[in-house]
């Protein structure tokens, strides 16, 4: 790094789904959902570096180019093109502070943006909504230190709303009950510290096609219903007791992962095995991703151990929730 490179940073969260209750599809080709999330200490970092700040745009994308560093598997697929979401993310915010102020013209200096990917690409845990709401932050500071202006809260929301159903969940961290596509949030009251194994079978599972097998499956099954009360879950939320809160976890998307992907059961199961570890097992969101909830830190680690050490083919990390949303850092 250069003594003139400068940088801004922002991190955000990955989640799990601690219920996950699908209603109906909409005619926007969204489902309603009943969801409570939690966010976990496993945080993507967004950074947005400034080569030489005499170099500016005064139109279109302020990001030359992009570069993720994998601390997880590395996908198949170039991810590091403007399709990214945390790309979109900055030229989002961009683009509304442009509009706004109505300043044509505005003189930005270039910036590349790095990301450290610590979250499963593709796994259910919104890895790549954690690196947009990472990206809104990070764009905003980047404003308002080369012009002065930043977008509200609100305005980030909306903008979060925009590029995806998880992202506002991921701006917002800790434990919250999302309606609607999963993006109108209400926090959730929560007491103490859960311990997690997440366990990615890397068998990928698109999001959409999850929720269409779930629609075919309850064609046929009718025992399939919707799960839209999290009252039991909120109320085993207070309690702070790893074992109060694995009876409520819930997710009506499990029953599509495991139909498309088999190997997801057999996981469940051999996860569970280790009941001195682990109070319950769970699909992570849409999967493949397994959220396993363990008794404290110390099974936590240990359960990470014996999962890479005794199971083909995954990856594992473990980790804590409830973790704050999208921030700078220093
Ligand atoms: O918002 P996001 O792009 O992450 O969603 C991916 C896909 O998952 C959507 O295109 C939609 O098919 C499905 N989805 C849904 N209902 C939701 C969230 C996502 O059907 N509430």
């Amino acid at each position: 790094m250069s003594s003139n490179t400068r940088e801004i940073v922002a991190s955000a969260p990955g989640k799990v789904n601690l219920h996950l209750g699908v209603g109906n599809a909409r005619a926007d080709g969204y489902h309603e959902l009943v969801t409570v999330f939690q966010a976990v200490e496993r945080r993507e970092r967004v950074r947005i570096v400034v080569e030489d700040e005499a170099a500016c745009v005064e139109s279109g994308s302020v990001v030359v180019g992009m570069q993720t560093h994998f601390h997880v598997d590395v996908p198949d697929e170039d991810i590091d093109t403007p399709r990214n979401l945390t790309w979109r993310a900055v030229d989002a915010v961009v683009d509304a502070v442009r509009a706004r102020s109505g300043v044509q013209g505005l003189s930005l200096p270039k910036a590349k943006l790095v990301v450290d990917k610590h979250v499963f690409v593709a796994g259910g845990m919104a890895g790549g909504s954690a690196d947009a709401a990472a990206g809104l932050v990070a764009a905003n500071a980047y404003l308002e230190r080369y012009c002065g202006e930043r977008l509200s809260e609100e305005d980030l929301y909306d903008l979060a709303v925009g590029l995806g159903a998880d992202v506002p969940f991921a701006l917002h961290g800790h434990t919250a009950l999302g309606t609607g596509r999963g993006d109108a949030l209400v926090e959730v009251l929560g007491r103490g510290t859960y311990w997690w194994v997440f366990c990615n079978p890397k068998i990928g599972i698109s999001t959409g096609k999850a929720f269409e097998t779930l629609d075919d499956l309850r064609h046929d099954n009718p025992a399939l219903v919707p799960h839209l009360d999290t009252a039991a879950l909120s109320q085993a939320l207070v309690t702070g007791d790893p074992r109060e809160l694995a009876k409520h976890l819930h997710n009506d998307l499990e029953a599509a992962a495991v139909a498309m992907r088999p190997r997801i059961a057999a996981l469940i199961t051999r996860i569970e095995s280790e009941t001195e570890l682990v109070a319950r097992a769970i699909v992570s969101g849409s999967g493949p991703t397994i959220a396993a909830l363990c008794f404290d830190e110390d099974a936590a680690r240990t359960l990470e151990t014996v999962l890479r050490d005794s199971v083909e083919g995954v990856e594992v990390f473990c980790t804590s929730g409830p973790s704050a949303g999208a921030q700078l850092e220093a």
